[in-house]
Order: structure tokens, then sequence, then C-alpha cells
């Protein structure tokens, strides 16, 4: 079976649920028939967006987390085991910005950054693949929320540097790239685990300075969440044998 069928009344996990992209691809996957853990600090958020999706065939279940830490990302997906068993579809999509240039920056806020953007990826992999094997899950599916600022160094003097949050993307590239390799250990044991690097230019969303908004001359230049959560359920829609590995998406005729 093919397309977002075969993932009906499985689950997912999506960090970032409260807003912009993560929100979309929650609502996407339920309205797919999935059972989405919507994963964010702000649970007012989450409840609200679990009760729009009241009737859809899917639900989304509402825990609020803060990934931020290692202890907050294993509580999440220790409260998934308990009460919803395995993964087979995990967006980790969370994540801040930072406009400060890297040798203004406050230390704990290169802290914060790197343990939201970056450990809280890598871990959050570690423990959906732990998941996937546990529970046999062998089709399942990583989707890595990244961003063209992962593939390029590029500075916008709107709205500051973007130098310290674009280290972080570069980490999760090679991360994600590595983990793909890495996952070819488990092949002996049927096991087919796809993952994906999903890398959208600007977007509108609470992330997305007004400044930026505000210097691009036509409203279209920048992506909806939903053009990037349609590109998201791509990838996961495509057959099993089809990996979608890196999937750019911007705006025609993005500067960037
Ligand atoms: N917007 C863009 O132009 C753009 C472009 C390229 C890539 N991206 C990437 O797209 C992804 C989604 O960003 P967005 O644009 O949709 O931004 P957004 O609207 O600001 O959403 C960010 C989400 O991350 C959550 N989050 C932040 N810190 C968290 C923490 N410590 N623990 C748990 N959740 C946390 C927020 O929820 P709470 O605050 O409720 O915790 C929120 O749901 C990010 O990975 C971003 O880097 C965005």
């Amino acid at each position: 079976m093919s397309g977002m069928e075969r993932f009906a009344g499985r689950v997912a996990v999506v960090t970032g649920a409260s807003s912009g992209i993560g929100a979309q691809i929650a609502e996407d996957l339920v309205r797919a028939g999935m059972v989405v853990v919507g994963v964010a600090r702000r649970l007012e958020r989450l409840q609200a967006l679990a009760a729009k999706l009241a009737g859809q065939p899917g639900r989304l279940e509402p825990v609020q987390g803060d990934v931020s830490t290692t202890e907050g990302v294993k509580r999440v997906f220790k409260w998934v085991d308990d009460n919803l068993g395995g993964i087979s579809v995990l967006v980790n999509n969370a994540a801040i910005a930072a406009f400060t240039p890297v040798q203004d920056q406050d230390p704990a806020d290169i802290e914060r950054l790197v343990s939201t953007n970056f450990t809280a990826v890598m871990v959050g992999c570690t423990l959906g693949v732990t998941s996937m094997k546990k529970h046999g899950i062998k089709d399942g599916h990583i989707i890595n929320v990244n961003s063209i600022a992962g593939h390029r160094i590029f500075s916008v003097s709107e709205i500051g540097s973007c130098v310290a949050y674009a280290s972080t993307k570069h980490a999760t590239v090679a991360m994600t790239k590595g983990l793909r390799a890495d996952l070819q250990a488990l092949k002996p044991a049927g096991y087919k685990i796809r993952v994906t690097s999903l890398s959208p230019g600007a977007v509108y969303t609470e992330m997305l300075p007004d400044a930026f908004a505000k210097m691009v001359p036509e409203k279209e230049m920048i992506l909806q969440a939903k053009d990037v959560s349609n590109a998201a359920l791509f990838a996961l829609g495509s057959p099993p044998a089809v990996e979608i590995t890196e999937l750019t998406i911007q705006p025609t005729g993005e500067f960037m």
C-alpha cells in the first residue's frame, strides 16, 4: 500500500505543533487519519488545535513538553510509549530563531539555541528509532524540519545575523544524512526507516521577523505553512520504496 493511507490509525509525533509549520503538519496528519502527538510548551494552543480537529479521521493528543532539555525530550517519548505505543512518523520541527551576531551572543542563549534546534532533533531521532525498533515498526519515517539556512550562510541586513541559527541547521543537515547511513545497519532485520530533511525558505509564521516580511516586494514571495506541510505529506505519502532524502522548498524567485 502506498500514499498516506498506510499511516492511518498510526502514531505520529510532531514537535512544535503549537504554531506555524508544526501546527499545519499536525493538522494535515490528523486529517489523514493519524493519531498525532502534538508537542510544545503552550498547552492551550495544542488544546485549541485538538478541539478544532475533533471529528476528523485522526486525532491530536496535546502533550506539553519543553524540548530544550534532554530530560524534556525523554519525557515526551516516554509518555508516547506508555500511552500510545510505537511511533511510525516523527517530525522534529520545534526550533527557535536567533538574529544576534555570534560574537555578541549570550552563552546561555547559545546553549538554548543548540539544545532546542539541534540536540533535541538528534535525541528525538535516537528515541524515535528506539521506539520503532521496540514496536517492530519497519516502515517508520523521520522528517527533520530544516531550512535553506542549513545549506548556506547568508546575511540579511534588515533582520541581523542568521549565523548562529544557520549553524544549528547545518549540523542538522549533517546529522540527518549520517542517520540515514547509520540506519543501513538495520536493513538485515527488515527495517526500512526513511529519513527526510525538509528545508524551506522563508515562511509566514511567528518565527519570521516583521522586518523580513516588509522588505519582500511581493507577498507571494514568502511561503505559507501549508506549502511546507504539503511537501512533508508528499515525502510521507511517497511509495515505501521511494525515500525523499532532501527536499528544498522556496518561494518562486526568493533571493536567498
Ligand atoms: N518561518 C520560517 O521562515 C522558516 C524557514 C525555514 C525553516 N523554518 C523551520 O521551521 C520549523 C518551524 O518553525 P515555524 O516557522 O513554524 O516557527 P514558529 O511558528 O515559531 O513555531 C515554532 C514551534 O516550536 C515550538 N518550540 C520552540 N521552542 C520549544 C521548546 N523548547 N520546546 C517545545 N517546543 C518548542 C513552539 O512552541 P511553544 O513556543 O509553544 O513551545 C512552536 O510550536 C523550525 O524548525 C524552523 O527552524 C522556518
